[in-house]
């Protein structure tokens, strides 16, 4: 059997930070409330001219540097994001091209925040049909030029970044398995209300910004993560105590927290990013992981459960032996 295993992880957060003080100073809130709700003390965010792609590609960079691979070794690029560069092409493509990657696959993801999960599990199905031997998984995003900056129920949430994995054949597991799901019956608690071919002069007009219904979210979120987890570990024949590390979606720090409590997992097996970056979308599962990977944390042939929830309903989990 042909497993998926994670040779490389890598990511990259835009200089510019924004404190809760610098929006507070901005709309009706305080430094007390976000953190109190939600745990962010800061997130980046991307200077005028950035771009998704930028991030996307200095992560992709520093995850074929920890794997000892080079474009040239890349045969299959999937990029999550909310956030493309362009209508088209993919930002997949445009990574392509910068990398010297010519000639493979190269194809976006959408799946909101559950974006990394999505690519992650597609990259893995490539590999274990035989087709690729070394995926690139990036999920990158510059939420912030989709964020209603005069609208304080979301403006505090959401910052920028990209976080990229390195993803190859090998006899040993590896990616155990991946669980995605979705209902589309929730769009409106969260969703962005226009685009394309579906209110482009609202577009046009800027008014393509996020909507949500935080609390309506907040709950529905807490529940499916804590399903998500009874059917991943039942998939693979686990106890909740044969899992050494949580990467958790960034969105919310007591969402993070109530799922941590189902596992029963201490939050010191938790990788929390959610205070630094705030929540940063598809970006948000490969920051986490490529920070504890760096930091020393997750160590080779520990057990790490990565979830993940968000717009359409999106929701899905990896469990793997990194
Ligand atoms: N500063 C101060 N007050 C605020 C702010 C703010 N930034 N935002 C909202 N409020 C006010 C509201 O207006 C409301 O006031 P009211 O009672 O006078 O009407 C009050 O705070 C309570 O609002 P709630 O929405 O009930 O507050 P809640 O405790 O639910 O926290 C939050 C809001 C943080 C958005 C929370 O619902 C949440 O995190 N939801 C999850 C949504 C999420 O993370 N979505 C991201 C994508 S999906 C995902 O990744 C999970």
């Amino acid at each position: 059997t042909v497993y998926s295993r994670i040779a490389g992880t890598g990511s990259h957060l835009p200089e510019k930070v924004l404190t809760n003080q610098d929006i507070a100073r901005m709309v009706e809130t305080s430094d007390e409330w976000i953190t109190e709700r939600t745990g962010i003390k800061k997130r980046h965010i991307v200077a005028e001219g950035e771009t998704t792609c930028d991030l996307a590609e200095a992560a992709a960079r520093r995850a074929l540097e920890m794997a000892g691979r080079s474009a040239k070794d890349i045969d299959l690029i999937v990029v999550a994001t909310t956030t493309p560069d362009r209508i088209f092409p993919g930002t997949a493509c445009l990574l392509q091209a910068r990398l010297g990657a010519q000639g493979c696959p190269a194809f976006d993801v959408q799946a909101v925040c559950t974006g990394f999960i999505y690519a992650l599990g597609v990259a893995d199905k490539f590999i274990r049909s035989g087709s690729t031997r070394c995926a690139l998984v990036i999920g990158a995003e510059a939420m912030s030029r989709i964020i209603d900056w005069t609208d304080r129920g979301t403006c505090v949430l959401f910052g920028d970044g990209a976080g990229a994995v390195i993803l190859e054949a090998s006899e040993e597991p590896g990616v155990l398995s991946t669980h995605l799901h979705a209902d589309g019956r929730y769009e409106k608690l969260l969703h962005v209300p226009y685009g394309v071919s579906d209110g482009l002069d609202k577009v046009e007009a800027g008014q393509a910004k996020v909507r949500m219904r935080g609390n309506e979210v907040f709950r529905i979120a807490v529940n499916t993560l804590g399903r998500i987890v009874d059917e991943t570990l039942l998939a693979n024949g686990m106890q909740k105590s044969d899992v050494d590390w949580l990467v958790p979606h960034q969105a919310n720090i007591r969402i993070i927290q109530a799922t941590a409590r189902k596992l029963g997992l201490s939050m010191d097996r938790v990788v929390v990013t959610v205070d630094q970056h705030g929540n940063t979308s598809a970006a948000s599962v490969p920051l986490a992981l490529d920070v504890a990977v760096r930091d020393g944390r997750i160590q080779r042939g520990e057990t790490v459960l990565m979830e993940a929830f968000g717009g359409g309903f999106t929701w899905g989990s990896a469990i793997l032996r990194f």
